[in-house]
């Protein structure tokens, strides 16, 4: 067995129904660290459910997933919130605190990781974390908007703060749904050199839905292309074809 697949992501055989519509079939999906995995296919193809399924915001019916190294069947409480936690999603709709700085928001995604008596006010975050969270946006090439209101900042610039929030929290596996798709072409070309550098450089396992097969041909190594709920293209990101595409996009509902 391909030891890669022990770390990063492993989902096997993911199942999820809404309403007796089975809408991920046994999906099948790694990314090992040091990879950037573009996810693509048609409006509700399932991208966005498989997802959310692997960070706990959708259920599975049936499957397994395997978050840096640990299996998260038949954990629960505590324990699965720390296996989960090596995963981070971030989303086109970005979730930031506007009126609170860069860096608070980043705090946040630290907080978990310390004691209740030391997170409860954001406004006194430990020094340790403040350091860490730091070192996060400067990771992120935002080190000199830390204390910037969120909101002040550029679209792109909050998908940065955002990415950076997903490091302060330990992940090991990043999730990005849609995370360009707000962007102008400048911000969103940044923002998917930085989702792969953190793959190729900090070894992270990154899985990016895009919309954009262009994109995911400059900067994913691996492409899987979903049709009604199943992986039905799995391919290197330079082997895309124009009938790649279009057999995904063919059937496209809504
Ligand atoms: N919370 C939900 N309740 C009911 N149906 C849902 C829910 N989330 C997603 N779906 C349905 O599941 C299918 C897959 O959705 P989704 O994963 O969002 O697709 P994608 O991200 O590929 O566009 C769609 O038909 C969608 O309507
Ligand atoms: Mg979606």
């Amino acid at each position: 067995m391909n030891t890669l697949l022990d770390t990063g992501l492993a989902v096997r055989g993911l199942r999820k129904s809404y309403g007796g519509r089975e809408v991920l079939k046994g999906v099948d999906l790694t990314v090992a660290p040091g990879e950037l995995v573009a996810l693509l296919g048609a409006n509700g193809s399932g991208k966005s459910t498989a997802l959310r399924c692997v960070v706990g915001l959708a259920e599975a019916d049936a499957g397994e997933i395997r978050v840096a190294g640990t299996s998260l069947r038949g954990l629960s409480g505590a324990e699965l919130t720390r296996a989960r936690r090596a995963a981070a999603m971030v989303f086109q709709q970005i979730h930031l605190v506007r009126r609170r700085s860069a860096l608070d928001n980043v705090c946040a995604g630290g907080i978990a990781g310390l004691p209740l008596s030391r997170s409860l006010s954001p406004v006194l975050f430990p020094r340790e974390l403040r350091e860490h969270a730091m070192a996060c946006l400067d990771r992120v090439g935002l080190a000199d908007r830390a204390h910037d209101r969120a909101g002040s900042l550029s679209g792109g610039q909050q998908q940065r703060v955002a990415v950076a929030r997903a490091l302060c929290q330990g992940a090991r596996v990043l999730l990005a749904d849609e995370p360009v798709s707000a962007l102008d072409p400048a911000a969103a070309t940044q923002v998917m050199a930085l989702l792969a550098e953190l793959a190729h450089e900090d070894g992270l396992a990154v899985a990016v839905v895009l919309h954009q097969p262009e994109l995911a041909r400059l900067h994913a190594d691996r492409l899987i292309g979903l049709i009604d709920g199943e992986i039905r293209l799995s391919t290197p990101a330079a082997l895309l074809s124009e009938e790649d595409i279009a057999a995904l996009y063919r059937g496209e509902r809504g």
